[in-house]
């Protein structure tokens, strides 16, 4: 019975709710049953500029669902999950069914203390290293959920790359549809959704990347001169494959802050479909690529409000 476990269920929504999303549309609903969470993307927070095609969302959710996966196992539970439970609900992205008692392993306790740890930073990292060590469990984090994280240490790949975020990052700002969007999602402070304005970063005084603009200052200021940069793949592409590699994301990423690592994200690539297919091109055929995230040691910054997990929770009918 869906009572009994409330304790379990309350965790592991409120860990859910904590995953990054575009904009923090956090597009994304809960629906409970007798012992069983559905993770349902929620049509009215897609980005209809930015995401038409709900790639995104889908990584959002699939992220809110690792989260969920192991809040319910640090809760001491185990779960099994189904993605793309009913043929005719496109929006029901995946269905948790609770099990038996579980004794979490020290891997998911690390990462589901990490998942409030987490967050977007978008300032200058220190000029610090990342080792190969970290770089290695990034990598092996992402490809334990059938992703490939690339990192761009190829001098002639990395500088292609960037290349393309800036173009991209300047064609949005341009684009007028683009940037009311951007716009209508950079908020104040009170709000439990879209990005407030500390959250931002300042620009950067030349440098390889841009930063996303959410309504700072525009204070320059001088960012990493060798960023780490790492581009998500997955071999197929379709909504399967997007929540898929949003698990994927979120593992790596909270692999990454349990090293001590922080990240930002440079998407503007994979919003403008032309861009997304010379990234393709860039990185082969086979390769499919979702995200695009920066890694360093940053300087400490803040988490960015949600909103309740009550808020985004129905009873199944
Ligand atoms: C699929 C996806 C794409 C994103 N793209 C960008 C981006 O291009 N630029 C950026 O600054 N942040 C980007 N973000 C980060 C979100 O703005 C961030 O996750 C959200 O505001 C919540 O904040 P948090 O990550 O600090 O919890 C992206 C997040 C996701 C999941």
């Amino acid at each position: 019975m869906i009572l009994t476990e409330t304790p379990v269920v309350t965790a592991a929504l409120e860990a859910a709710v904590r995953a990054p999303s575009p904009h923090n549309t956090q597009p994304w609903l809960f629906e409970l049953g007798p012992d069983v969470i559905d993770v349902v993307l929620d049509e009215n927070r897609v980005l209809t500029v930015c995401d038409p095609d709900r790639r995104e969302a889908r990584l959002s959710c699939g992220a809110a669902l690792l989260n969920l996966e192991l809040a319910i196992a640090a809760a001491g539970r185990s779960c099994d999950v189904e993605l793309l439970p009913e043929k005719d609900r496109p929006e029901l992205l995946a269905r948790v069914g609770l099990r038996a008692r579980h004794r979490a392993t020290a891997a998911e306790q690390r990462l589901a203390t990490s998942i409030r740890a987490r967050y977007s930073n978008r300032r200058p990292f220190a000029s610090t290293p990342v080792p190969a060590g970290a770089r290695h469990a990034v990598r092996l984090a992402a490809r334990e959920e059938g992703a490939k994280l690339i990192l761009l240490d190829e001098l002639g790949l990395l500088e292609a790359v960037a290349g393309l975020i800036r173009r991209a990052d300047h064609l949005q700002t341009l684009d007028e549809g683009f940037q009311a969007e951007l716009r209508a999602w950079t908020k104040g402070d009170g709000s439990h959704d879209g990005v407030p304005a500390y959250a931002g970063g300042p620009r950067p005084s030349g440098g390889l990347l841009p930063v996303r603009h959410h309504g700072e200052s525009d204070q320059t200021r001088e960012f990493e001169r060798d960023p780490v940069v790492a581009v998500l793949t997955t071999p197929t592409d379709g909504p399967l494959a997007q929540v898929r590699a949003g698990r994927a994301m979120q593992r790596a990423l909270l692999t990454a802050t349990s090293l001590g690592l922080s990240a930002s994200f440079y998407s503007q690539p994979m919003e403008i479909p032309s861009a997304r297919t010379v990234l393709r091109s860039l990185l082969g055929e086979n390769e499919h690529p979702h995200i695009v995230f920066r890694l360093g040691y940053g300087f400490p910054g803040s988490t960015t409000p949600r909103r309740p997990a009550g808020a985004v929770t129905r009873i199944r009918p």
